[in-house]
């Protein structure tokens, strides 16, 4: 409640503060986030003393098999590529009931299973549902990366409200979301579905994203329980070859890899997902360390582990178990909860207790938390969804508008050298829209978006078609099929409707290369729609070259080289490879995966409906030879900014394309004004920070004002910079706004190398506030003992 208050007078002072652009505040915000405080005040919550009396009721009647099953997640079709060495899903069911089913994105079929469950098993325990509702069910919202360019943890939190209310009407009453794993590396296809490469901006989308899918702490009876996944150092994976070995020394998990897990834990999450990979030599999935001692020890987390996909069982193809039974022992002891879909909990749990390796007390110890999910959340009440309700829920006009306002704000501009941007269409009698992802729809949601349930996709050159009106001709070339030349093991998943575009011949290629030129030469301007189908940037889908793949390369420069002005549009999961793009292309948008109003949005910001205000979350290498690159790396003897020294490399500048946080608006901004409380404060104080911050063009526009630290000295080198606070201001033309900052005990700590613990230090520190993380607006302040 007082959250909610906090939030309502946030929003008020927002309000008031910036009425006189009415047009930039819309007023769906307002409408979108009174409910979801209301959903924060679940009126079913059961006092934690009898969800627990319930749970130990319950274990009490149940049997080793019946308990083993709540500590099982079964594939919920029948397939047998997905149930592997696991028994008839449904037989289960009937016998001895499920912790989990996943993987079944139907209502119905969802109802059906359930009503298998409640009415069939024993005990009538209900299955909690999970499927990977990550942005979005039937309103696809962009992608993880994408929202998270928007630096605005308020919208992210509405967002997965929506996402949330969507899939619990319909059934689902749990999500594999959020994804927090820290991703340095663009080769690496997953980094399309985390925050990014920072561990400030990721706890803050990481706590938006747990708050909103759950309504706040406890789930919401209209929302759904959180994941946190891949618990971790998923993102490190050696070369960026997804599943492939993370080697993460213990203070650059504490300090990078960790601190969104730990804020998704202190914000209530329910469930953690745990990693594939080995990290640092021991899997994720039977690594102690960070099941038990990080996780439950040192965090205090009370909810509970499910595997990640058939993990259990891959302990021995990572040559860590010798077989299925020392899989379960090691998984299991190590704290995963739940099995997902490997089965392996099934077959050999039983043994292990008739053996007395495992005790009923550990097993108990293990199922409850499952058991209080389901009473907490209120699914022995309500097993059922209300299916005819759901469409009103899922036809709720509201949600669109936010799915458009959302893809708005995840596209960063990265360049409008010409000011061709936004279109003039007083200027303009024929469009060409060019490129394999002119048209595209699925491809516009990303792997996971293509798995729930979506409504239609506004593809871009719709959305430029409905803008332009009858008075532009808008005409569209598709050039050369892409596709990837190692097929994605995805590809044929029935529940994912992802699909490669048709290989074709030379010859085909070569025509549509041509018939994409010639519009081009026919027509005023060239819009180009280039980047990455969505199994090109997924799971499974890493890179060793970041190119415009396909001749996609080759086309852009053919159609520039008409002279007819060109506007870069990308759809992708991560940063690619645009060196030239980024000399001879003036104006370049990064469209990311934006989900099912991609193409409204793409349109509303060419042509100046809407002002793009996102900035990157990652840093964008000139070069895939770069990666890893990000930008809070430490000094070295040898900086790029030393007299005579120019880059790290002697083929290419060792600096990124476009720093961490960049991203350009309509308007300009100007930052100046830096004011610290102090020169000095003692440790255990706190320094205020204050910028102001201009719009010093002639639009209106939002600025992200960011704010970044280093200190000088101390027991450990320190990143040359680390962002430690943002905040979006949006301003007219001419105005100006002072931003305020604290830094305290949390901006400032680290973890030690040499200490072994957090630690605060007596030391000197920079401090530079502005538009990225190559801010100049400089401040220092001291530390003292
Ligand atoms: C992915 C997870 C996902 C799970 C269930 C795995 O392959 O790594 O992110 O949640 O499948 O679909």
């Amino acid at each position: 409640m007082r959250r909610c208050n906090e939030r309502r007078q946030r929003l008020s002072r927002h309000v008031s503060s910036f009425s006189r652009f009415i047009l930039l505040i819309p007023f769906v915000t307002l409408s979108l986030i009174l409910p979801q405080c209301r959903a924060q005040q679940p009126s079913t919550a059961i006092p934690e003393t009898q969800v627990t009396a319930r749970a130990n009721g319950l274990l009490q009647q149940m049997t080793l098999d019946e308990k083993i099953a709540q500590l099982s997640q079964l594939p919920g079709f029948p397939d047998p590529q997905f149930t592997r060495n696991a028994a008839n899903p449904e037989d289960v069911i009937k016998k001895l009931g499920a912790g989990s089913v996943l993987w079944v994105p139907e209502p119905k079929e969802i109802d059906r299973l359930q009503h298998l469950a409640v009415e069939q098993s024993r005990l009538h325990i209900p299955i909690l549902f999970g499927l990977d509702v990550i942005h979005g069910y039937r309103t696809t919202f962009p992608a993880p990366l994408a929202l998270a360019s928007s630096w605005n943890p308020q919208l992210v939190e509405q967002v997965q409200g929506v996402a949330a209310q969507e899939a619990r009407s319909v059934g689902i009453q749990w999500s594999f979301a959020p994804m927090l794993d820290i991703a340095r590396d663009a080769r690496w296809g997953r980094m399309i579905e985390g925050a990014g490469e920072d561990p400030y901006l990721g706890a803050a989308i990481a706590r938006a994203q747990v708050l909103g899918l759950q309504g706040g702490p406890q789930v919401a009876p209209d929302r759904v329980l959180a994941c946190m996944k891949h618990f971790a150092g998923y993102g490190a994976a050696d070369g960026g070859r997804d599943y492939d070995s993370s080697y993460v020394p213990e203070e650059l998990m504490w300090n990078v890899y960790l601190p969104p897990f730990q804020a998704a834990v202190d914000a209530g999450v329910g469930s953690a997902m745990s990693a594939y990979m080995d990290l640092n030599d021991v899997p994720a999935t039977g690594n102690k360390w960070l099941l038990t001692e990080v996780l439950r020890k040192t965090w205090n987390f009370k909810g509970f582990v499910v595997s990640d996909a058939f993990a259990v069982d891959s302990l021995i193809k990572h040559g860590y178990a010798r077989d299925g039974s020392d899989a379960a022992y090691k998984a299991f002891t190590a704290g995963v909860n739940m099995d997902m879909a490997s089965g392996t909990y099934l077959k050999y749990l039983p043994a292990l207790v008739q053996q007395g390796r495992i005790s009923q007390q550990q097993i108990d110890d293990m199922v409850r938390p499952i058991l209080e999910t389901k009473i907490r959340m209120g699914l022995f009440e309500h097993p059922y969804a209300d299916l005819p309700k759901s469409e009103q829920v899922l036809n709720d006009p509201q949600h669109l508008q936010l799915a458009r306002k959302a893809a708005q704000e995840s596209m960063i501009l990265l360049r409008n050298e010409n000011g061709l941007l936004p279109l003039d269409k007083s200027k303009l009698k024929s469009i060409a829209v060019i490129g394999p992802l002119g048209d595209a729809t699925t491809d516009l949601l990303s792997m996971w978006g293509s798995g729930t349930a979506p409504g239609p996709v506004v593809s871009v050159l719709q959305g430029i078609r409905d803008k332009a009106g009858s008075a532009i001709s808008v005409e569209y070339a598709h050039g050369p099929n892409i596709s990837r030349p190692i097929p994605s093991p995805f590809e044929n998943i029935p529940f994912l409707k992802m699909k490669e575009q048709p290989k074709q011949t030379p010859e085909e290629a070569q025509k549509a290369f041509d018939d994409a030129v010639a519009l081009a030469k026919r027509s005023d301007l060239a819009i180009m729609v280039l980047g990455e189908l969505d199994l090109m940037s997924a799971e499974s889908a890493s890179r060793a070259s970041l190119s415009l793949s396909n001749r996609q390369e080759e086309l852009l420069e053919a159609v520039a080289a008409t002279g007819k002005p060109v506007v870069l549009v990308l759809v992708n999961g991560r940063p690619l490879d645009i060196a030239w793009a980024s000399e001879h292309v003036p104006e370049i948008l990064e469209a990311w995966y934006p989900g099912g109003q991609g193409g409204n949005a793409v349109a509303d910001l060419l042509f100046g409906e809407a002002s793009p205000s996102a900035h990157l979350t990652v840093t964008w290498p000139r070069s895939s030879g770069q990666e890893p690159l990000y930008y809070n790396h430490n000094l070295t003897q040898l900086p790029e900014t030393a007299p005579d020294f120019k880059s790290r490399y002697w083929d290419v500048k060792s600096t990124p394309l476009y720093p961490f946080g960049y991203g350009l608006s309509y308007t300009t901004f100007a930052f100046d004004n830096l004011k610290l409380s102090a020169e000095k404060a003692q440790l255990g104080g706190t320094i205020d920070v204050s910028a102001d911050v201009s719009n010093t063009g002639s639009r209106a526009g939002t600025a992200v004002v960011q704010l970044y630290i280093h200190q000088r000295a101390g027991s450990a080198s320190r990143p040359v910079r680390q962002l430690e606070g943002f905040e979006r201001v949006t301003l007219a033309p001419g105005a100006k706004q002072t931003v305020h900052f604290k830094l305290g005990k949390n901006e400032l700590q680290f973890y030690s190398p040499t200490e072994h613990e957090w630690v605060v230090e007596p030391e000197q520190f920079d401090v530079w506030v502005g538009g990225d993380s190559n801010a100049p607006l400089h401040g220092e302040f001291e530390l003292t003992k």
